[in-house]
């Protein structure tokens, strides 16, 4: 997918510095550095945190829905120390019509340092980039990108795998693993960046899921990405793999339109339920970004078993954010906690 502004597409160059739009604009060490920098912010004294980022000032502008994202950029930047505030389209001057753009430059104009922004349109944080020159990081934008959740992943797999090499993450630190990316492929912006992440990392990714979620286009493979269409078969190749991840997924509703899909076939061939990850893949790690839907995507049995590592993503996401956020703000901070 090519992402343009009203002048074409950008680079990374052309928008602030700390700015996180796409994971592509991520070097494997840029990306070894934050996670580096979560791990150093999660053992980190709370005091010695509150002061990383005392008086800095950071917006949330969220266009859409969210529980885990919000509230943990928001926890994250108040544990810096920074002050915050929420601007959602639903409560808001938005309402009235106001633009992305004047929205942005309103709230750099009360001081804000840094937007996290949440938008249906694909694109949305190229735009606020361009328009405030401020550092933004993108919290999902429509069926694009949700890099902050791809980076959470990555963290929740490196330490919850067996067998990770320890040290600093580098482009073989994921060789083994097989992650299985089951569901809504089309519309997920989860998918997407962690498609494009992880294989960086060494992994490979197979994505599964029906013609209609899942068409050949939906991502532009890349190296080592493939399509799997059978789920069984699938889950066996990450089970067999010793090192297995299955990340389930939401149908997105909200964008969906015209899908026809047979719920009760869906379930029969895709859902990962106790009795499947039992037979195909029972030491794989389970994953879902949230939010899920219990009886559908997966059984509850399964999202409360073992196996199950949803609320370490939660957990990971607070010092991924926190990593951002000071990578966002404070580059001379961010060198001292990756150290
Ligand atoms: N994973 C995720 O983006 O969840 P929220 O929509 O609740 O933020």
């Amino acid at each position: 997918m090519t992402i343009s502004t009203e002048q074409g597409a950008m680079k990374k160059s052309e928008y602030a510095g700390g700015s996180l739009l796409t994971v592509a604009d991520l070097t494997v060490d840029e990306v070894a550095a934050i996670l580096a920098a979560a791990g150093s912010l999660e053992t980190m004294h709370p005091v010695e945190r509150a002061r990383m980022l005392a008086g800095r000032r950071v917006a949330l502008l969220f266009y859409e829905s969210s529980t885990r994202t919000r509230t943990s950029f928001e926890l994250a930047a108040k544990s810096l120390g920074a002050t915050t505030t929420l601007v959602s389209d639903k409560s808001s001057s938005i309402e009235k019509g106001e633009s992305l753009k004047d929205t942005g430059l309103t709230l750099r104009a009360l001081g804000a340092e840094c937007i996290i922004l949440r938008h249906p349109n694909s694109g949305a944080p190229y735009l606020l980039a361009k328009s405030t020159g401020l550092p933004v990081l993108n919290a999902g934008d429509g069926m694009h990108e949700h890099p902050s959740q791809a980076l959470l992943d990555a963290r929740t797999m490196l330490t919850r795998l067996p067998g990770i090499p320890a040290g600093r993450v580098h482009a073989k630190t994921l060789e083994g693993v097989t992650v299985v990316i089951t569901g809504d492929i089309l519309h997920s912006r989860v998918a997407r960046s962690n498609a494009m992440l992880l294989p960086r990392l060494g992994a490979r990714v197979l994505l599964c899921g029906p013609v209609p979620l899942l068409p050949e286009h939906a991502l532009g493979l890349g190296s080592g990405v493939e399509i799997e269409r059978d789920f069984d078969k699938a889950l066996k190749r990450a089970g067999s793999s010793g090192k297995g991840v299955v990340m389930m997924l939401r149908i997105q509703r909200e964008r969906v339109v015209g899908l026809e899909l047979d719920l009760a076939d869906y379930i029969a061939r895709y859902q990962l339920n106790e009795e499947r990850l039992a037979a195909c893949a029972p030491n794989a790690l389970v994953m879902h970004p949230g939010p899920m839907i219990r009886g559908l995507e997966i059984a509850g049995e399964v999202a409360d078993g073992p196996n199950s590592a949803i609320e370490d993503q939660v957990r990971h996401g607070l010092f991924i954010r926190m990593a951002l956020l000071v990578r966002a703000l404070g580059a001379g901070e961010f060198e001292s906690v990756t150290v």
